[in-house]
């Protein structure tokens, strides 16, 4: 049998909880040429690193509307465009560019230390 301790004190507020970040090492920075981007799968992550104009931008790997890759998009500016059905994001913001996609990309900040490409997950 488990007991369970509960706390003495009614209606205490809850201790607030907040996540330490984790950074993740993704890749060289060499790896990625500018206006390309890499697929690259780190703690348990599966994200796109794009280089445009010699800047760093991280998304999740997987469109919002379906199966594409977006790495294996086509990247035309700031603007990635789904491999599978061509919508579009804005590589920076995440942000819906054109349809079909609906739900914006999730993007996290990245920066280039030591010349590897890192990001900062909550
Ligand atoms: S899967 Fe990307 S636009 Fe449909």
């Amino acid at each position: 049998m488990i007991y369970v301790r509960l706390h003495p004190i009614r209606n205490r507020p809850a201790r607030e909880i907040r996540a330490v970040p984790t950074k993740v090492e993704l890749c060289k920075a060499e790896e990625v040429a500018e206006g390309s981007a890499l697929r690259v799968e780190a703690e348990g992550l599966t994200v796109a690193v794009f280089n445009i104009e010699g800047q760093f931008y991280v998304t999740d790997d997987a469109c919002t509307h379906g199966p594409g890759s977006l790495s294996e998009g086509y990247i035309d500016g700031d603007v990635i465009e789904c491999n599978f059905h061509n919508g579009q994001f804005d590589i920076k913001t995440g942000e819906v560019v054109s349809p079909p996609c609906m739900i914006p990309v999730k993007t996290y900040p990245a920066k280039v230390e030591g010349g590897t490409v890192v990001i900062e997950v909550d």
